[in-house]
């Protein structure tokens, strides 16, 4: 935690400590995330003292830096010791997972039809394996109830599920678009109780959510982005495989050059190296031994070495971040509806607001006989970027949405300039 009692106000006031540009308007960090200027500074000092002598940097401070930080990771999201590593990024986490299970015929892979576009590519991508799996589809339509899905997601594995075979069910813990909230430590019981093994998709979790506690729900595999909510570089992605499965994870998806080290398990080592990257990019996550910036420590106001995970306590802690961030979701989420119009994504159950974590959907005023109208999303977000006030748009059960994605630095008014674009550029539409 910030060891000055005055914790910093979010908002505008702490947008300078981020790279954004002033003139931008971001609302879609659960995109691709927005680096902390600390954050920047360390990559690039770092990224210095690795030019300087890439093999002693690379052989020695990476080795054990890499260790460190998988194993701080794997105590932020509460895992048994030992069951976290680091990927470049959730589609290649969820693809290593594939790749490395043995199908046979009669197995199936079920997947919802909210599945993020890059995912359920690569599942398709498991019809070229010999034998190939069945690929069945969970079909999942907002606006919705946790305790609907809960229901149907248990039929659908009810019905789908391989009669003798393996079976392996893909869900998100926070659907891409709509940018919603999925009861996915229920929906982990569930696979637990109809004994399928469950493949997690959980790109936008940390960072986003608290509590996460990866030991005691135990899903099988689960993946998340540092970089969309936990101000990592972009580049880095956490793969968690609970202890019962890592025979099962032979490799990385392009096996690792395996280093004797005790640091690393047998399963850790088989992601160490796989080939030239930007390591520098991992250590982003946690201190390192160089100095950051004086202009940017001075900013922030922190006067020891602050990265990813301690700008965040800099910043008051997961809690406080995550409770302002999901406030701010509901709060522009209802202003913007106000300004045009419509409305939010609210649950159809006892609870409206259980979809919502740090991201808002709300309708955007256009009618009905446009749906599919090949220009439309397109035109609108070029219009959008022309104006240089963002947020991601898509088209869900006949409707057109935007989803907003609420963060430390966006004020309620961020929402009104959004609200002001959405409307001028709507009412271009034809
Ligand atoms: C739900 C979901 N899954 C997977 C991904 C892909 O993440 P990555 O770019 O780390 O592969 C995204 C990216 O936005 C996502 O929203």
């Amino acid at each position: 935690m910030n060891s000055s009692l005055q914790l910093p106000e979010f908002g505008y006031n702490i947008r300078p400590l981020f790279c954004l540009s002033p003139d931008i308007v971001n609302l879609n960090c659960g995109s691709f995330g927005c680096l902390p200027l600390i954050v920047q500074d360390e990559y690039i000092s770092t990224f210095i003292k690795l030019e300087h002598n890439p093999d002693y940097f690379i052989r020695q401070i990476y080795r054990t830096e890499a260790a460190d930080i998988r194993n701080t990771l794997n105590s932020f999201v509460g895992a048994e010791a030992d069951c976290c590593v680091l990927v470049p990024n959730v589609a290649h986490g969820l693809h290593t997972v594939l790749r490395n299970l043995t199908w046979n015929s009669g197995d199936v892979v079920i997947m919802a039809s909210t599945t993020y576009d890059i995912i359920t590519r690569t599942v398709h991508s498991l019809r070229k394996a010999v034998p190939t799996p069945e690929i069945k589809q969970f079909q999942l339509f907002f606006p919705n109830s946790h305790a609907n899905i809960l229901l149907e997601f248990q039929e659908c594995i009810r019905n789908s599920k391989s009669p003798s075979g393996k079976t392996v069910v893909i869900f998100d813990t926070i659907v891409s678009s709509p940018g919603v909230v999925l009861p996915w430590k229920k929906m982990v019981n569930i696979c637990k109780a109809e004994n399928v093994l469950s493949l997690v998709d959980a790109a936008h979790s940390i960072g986003h959510e608290t509590g996460i506690n990866l030991a005691e729900v135990s899903p099988d595999f689960w993946v998340s982005s540092c970089s969309k909510w936990l101000y990592v570089k972009r580049g880095c992605a956490l793969l968690y495989v609970a202890p019962r499965n890592h025979s099962m994870i032979q490799q990385d998806l392009t096996p690792s050059m395996i280093i004797p080290d005790e640091k690393y398990s047998r399963f850790q080592a088989e992601f160490f190296w796989s080939g030239s990257t930007d390591v520098v990019t991992l250590m982003t996550v946690r201190p390192g031994e160089i100095m950051f910036g004086t202009s940017v420590r001075q900013q922030a106001n922190i006067d020891r070495k602050e990265i990813a995970l301690e700008f965040r306590q800099f910043l008051g802690g997961e809690q406080r971040i995550v409770n302002y961030c999901h406030s701010l979701a509901v709060q522009g989420g209802r202003r913007l509806a106000e300004i045009l119009g419509t409305e939010i994504m609210c649950s159809t159950g006892e609870d409206p607001l259980e979809l919502v974590g740090c991201m808002i959907n709300v309708a955007l005023p256009l009618p009905e006989g446009l749906m599919r109208a090949p220009d439309v999303l397109h035109n609108l977000d070029e219009g959008l970027l022309e104006s240089k006030v963002y947020v991601l748009l898509f088209e869900h059960n006949s409707r057109y949405w935007i989803r907003a994605s609420a963060q430390v630095f966006n004020q309620i008014e961020d929402f009104e300039k959004l609200g002001i674009s959405l409307l001028r550029l709507c009412m271009n539409v034809k």
